[in-house]
C-alpha cells in the first residue's frame, strides 16, 4: 500500500519505520495476458488523483443552514397539491430525507453492487487469469469505493447533526439497483451464472454513477457539502469508467454465444434499473413523516415517475456496446434507449 499521502499528514509510523510505499508497476507486465495500457496508466496516476488520498475538507465549514438539502426538481412529487400544501419546515425534512436516501442509495451501490462486482475480477471467476496491473487497478477502485461509502456516510451524519433531525437510515429500503442485481443474483443458476450478474450490474453502476452524481452538481441552491460530496465522489468515477469498460472488453472477449447473449440482457435490465425513480423510497419517506394523503400522492404520481427517469444519460453504455460491435442489439434491449445521450434530467 502506498502511504505518501498519509504521511505527508501525520508524524509518521511509529518506532522509526519508514513508511511504506507501494514497488512501482511495470512497464510492461508480461504475466498479464490481458494486460492493458488504459488500466496501466490509470493504476499509476492513482496516488495522485484518488479522493482517498487527499486532504479531506471541513465539511462542518462548508455546511450553509440556509441552502437547500436537496434540488426539488428531482423529487417526482414536487408539483403535487399535497406537497405544496406543506409548510416550509416539513419540505425540508423532505429534501432533507432526499439527500439522506440518495447517499444510501450510493453506498448501498458501492457495498452490495460494485465492490462485489470488481470481486469477480480479483478472484478471476472467469478464468481471465489477470496480472498485478489489473488486479491492483481493480483493488484501487475498491479501496475508492469503501472511501465513497465513508463520504456519503459522512454528509449523511452531517446533515443529521446539523439539521437536528434523526432521518434514520432504517426506514429506508435497499434502493431499486440493489433491490433487482440481489433478485438476480438469488436466481442464478449456479456461481458462475451469479457471478456474471455481479460483473454486469457492475459494469452499469460504474458506466452510469457519473450522470446519477452529476444530478447534483449544477444546481446553485444546493447545500455546498452536498455539491462537493458529490463532485469528489465523481471525479474518482470519471476514471472507474474508463476501468469498466476495459474490463467489460475483456470478459466479454472471453465468453461464448450464450453468456454474451445473457451479459447483453443483463446490462439493459441494469441500466433500466439504475436511471428509474424509486419509488419504493419515496413511499417509505413519504409514510414515515405522515404527509397528510400521502399515499394517494404516491399513486398519483407512480405513473408519472415511471416514464420519467432520474437518470437519462447512458450514453457511456451505448458507447460500450458500440465498441463491443453490439451497439444496436444492446439499445434495442433497453425498455427506452437513452444509450444516446440526453442529458440529466427528473
Ligand atoms: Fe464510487
Ligand atoms: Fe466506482
Amino acid at each position: 500500500m502506498n502511504t505518501r499521502g498519509r504521511a505527508a499528514r501525520s508524524v509518521g509510523p511509529p518506532d522509526g519505520l519508514a513508511p511504506l510505499q507501494a514497488p512501482p508497476l511495470p512497464a510492461h507486465d508480461p504475466a498479464d495476458p490481458v494486460e492493458n495500457a488504459v488500466i496501466r496508466g490509470l493504476s499509476r496516476s492513482w496516488p495522485r488523483r484518488a479522493a482517498v488520498k487527499k486532504k479531506e475538507p471541513d465539511l462542518d465549514e462548508l455546511f450553509d443552514p440556509d441552502r437547500d438539502d436537496y434540488p426539488e426538481s428531482l423529487m417526482p412529487f414536487r408539483t403535487h397539491p399535497r406537497y405544496d400544501a406543506l409548510d416550509e419546515e416539513r419540505r425540508a425534512r423532505l429534501r432533507a430525507w432526499a439527500w439522506i436516501a440518495y447517499n444510501k442509495s450510493v453506498v448501498d451501490i458501492e457495498q452490495y453492487v460494485v465492490n462485489p462486482g470488481f470481486g469477480v475480477i480479483t478472484s478471476d471467476v472467469f478464468g481471465l487469469g489477470p496480472g498485478d496491473t489489473t488486479t491492483i487497478g481493480v483493488m484501487q477502485a475498491m479501496v475508492d469505493e469503501q472511501y465513497h461509502t465513508l463520504m456519503h456516510q459522512n454528509a449523511n451524519a452531517l446533515t443529521r447533526r446539523r439539521r437536528g433531525w434523526s432521518l434514520p437510515d432504517a426506514v429506508l429500503p435497499h434502493g431499486r439497483t440493489v433491490r433487482a442485481h440481489d433478485a438476480a443474483v438469488a436466481a442464478a443458476a449456479d456461481p458462475r451464472a451469479a457471478a456474471l450478474v455481479r460483473f454486469a450490474y457492475a459494469t452499469v453502476a460504474e458506466t452510469s454513477i457519473s450522470a446519477y452524481l452529476g444530478l447534483l452538481t449544477g444546481d446553485e441552491r444546493l447545500q455546498p457539502v452536498n455539491r462537493s460530496t458529490v463532485a469528489v465522489h465523481r471525479r474518482d468515477e470519471l476514471c472507474h469508467g474508463s476501468l469498466a469498460g476495459e474490463l467489460l472488453t475483456m470478459v466479454f472477449d472471453s465468453l461464448g454465444a450464450a453468456e454474451r447473449d445473457r451479459l447483453l440482457d443483463l446490462l439493459a435490465v441494469g441500466v433500466d434499473e439504475f436511471t428509474a425513480s424509486d419509488l419504493e423510497t419515496w413511499t417509505a419517506i413519504v409514510r414515515h413523516e405522515a404527509v397528510p394523503g400521502g399515499d394517494g400522492m404516491m399513486r398519483d404520481v407512480a405513473e408519472f415517475a415511471a416514464n420519467a427517469p432520474v437518470v437519462q444519460d447512458c450514453s457511456a453504455i451505448g458507447r460500450l456496446g458500440a465498441s463491443l460491435g453490439v451497439g444496436a442489439d444492446l439499445g434495442g434491449r433497453l425498455t427506452a434507449d437513452r444509450t444516446a445521450g440526453s442529458g440529466p434530467g427528473a
